[in-house]
């Protein structure tokens, strides 16, 4: 079933989306050759606390992983395509590509986003595929209108991807977003045809979310059970937004 929220919950979710969006602002700005990706998890934390909110990530159980995210941003660098954790040890150079995701509740509702962002100088393949995927999510965010379905918004990262040469992630998925971080639909960036394709209707809230790389498609998960990379060590690229369905079409909650 999925869960349609009204006028006042969007504001709630609108609270919480515009402060995923000011975190990962200032963890953007703070992204240089030499800043460890600890370091974004600190300064990320701190904003939440003194914001009051809470870590929607941190805590979180995911029975593949078997246990407890412990991080507030998951930090996915180059070939890290996903749910890469925060460590002092990974301290990022010039021509690296860093994924920073993060979600956040307030008052109970959630939001959820993520950017890649380039440190120092990347090769124009590397720009080409952030460029790319984060248009796929740009196209997708523009089918989120009531009477289209979930097709049109999985079907047009799905097209814009591969109609440029890149590979689209299919071990992971977008999902609708509300008083859980994970609700019903899930949202491959793909066209799934063994699942429904259900009408959009005013007051759904998805999280589109495309994972890109920039070789072939298969991931796999490291030894750590949460890292997940791609099988050929190609780059990954992966951008989110949590947006409802609304009358006046779509509307972006993480961002202004
Ligand atoms: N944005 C991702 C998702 O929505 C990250 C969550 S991973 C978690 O699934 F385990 F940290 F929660
Ligand atoms: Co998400």
């Amino acid at each position: 079933m999925i869960i349609r929220k009204s006028p006042a919950e969007l504001e709630k979710m609108r609270k919480a989306g515009i402060l995923v969006y000011e975190i990962l602002q200032h963890l953007t700005r703070m992204v240089e050759v030499g800043v460890s990706t600890h370091d974004l998890e600190v300064a990320a934390e701190k904003m939440m606390k003194d914001a009051g909110a809470k870590s929607a990530f941190k805590g979180y159980y995911v029975p593949a992983a078997g246990g407890k995210y412990p991080f507030v941003l998951c930090t996915s660098v180059n070939e890290e395509v996903v749910h890469g954790m925060p460590s002092v040890r990974r301290v990022l150079s010039s021509g690296d590509v860093v994924s920073i995701d993060t979600g956040v509740s307030l008052e109970g509702y959630f939001g959820d986003s993520a950017v890649t962002i380039p440190v120092g100088e990347v090769s124009d393949e590397v720009k080409r595929l952030l460029k790319v995927t984060s248009e796929s999510l740009e196209l997708a965010i523009d089918q989120m209108r009531a009477g289209n379905r979930l097709f049109d918004v999985c079907g047009s990262v799905e097209r814009h991807v591969t109609a440029n040469g890149f590979s689209i992630v299919r071990e992971y998925v977008g999902h609708g977003i509300g008083t859980s971080l994970h609700e019903e639909p899930q949202v491959p960036n793909y066209v799934d045809r063994r699942n429904e394709n259900p009408r959009l209707r005013e007051g759904m809230v998805l999280a589109i979310e495309p994972m890109v790389n920039a070789g072939r498609p298969e991931t796999k998960v490291l030894s750590d059970r949460w890292t997940a990379v791609t099988k050929d060590g190609s780059y990954a690229a992966h951008f989110e937004h949590t947006v409802a369905v609304t009358a006046n079409g779509p509307w972006v909650l993480t961002r202004p």
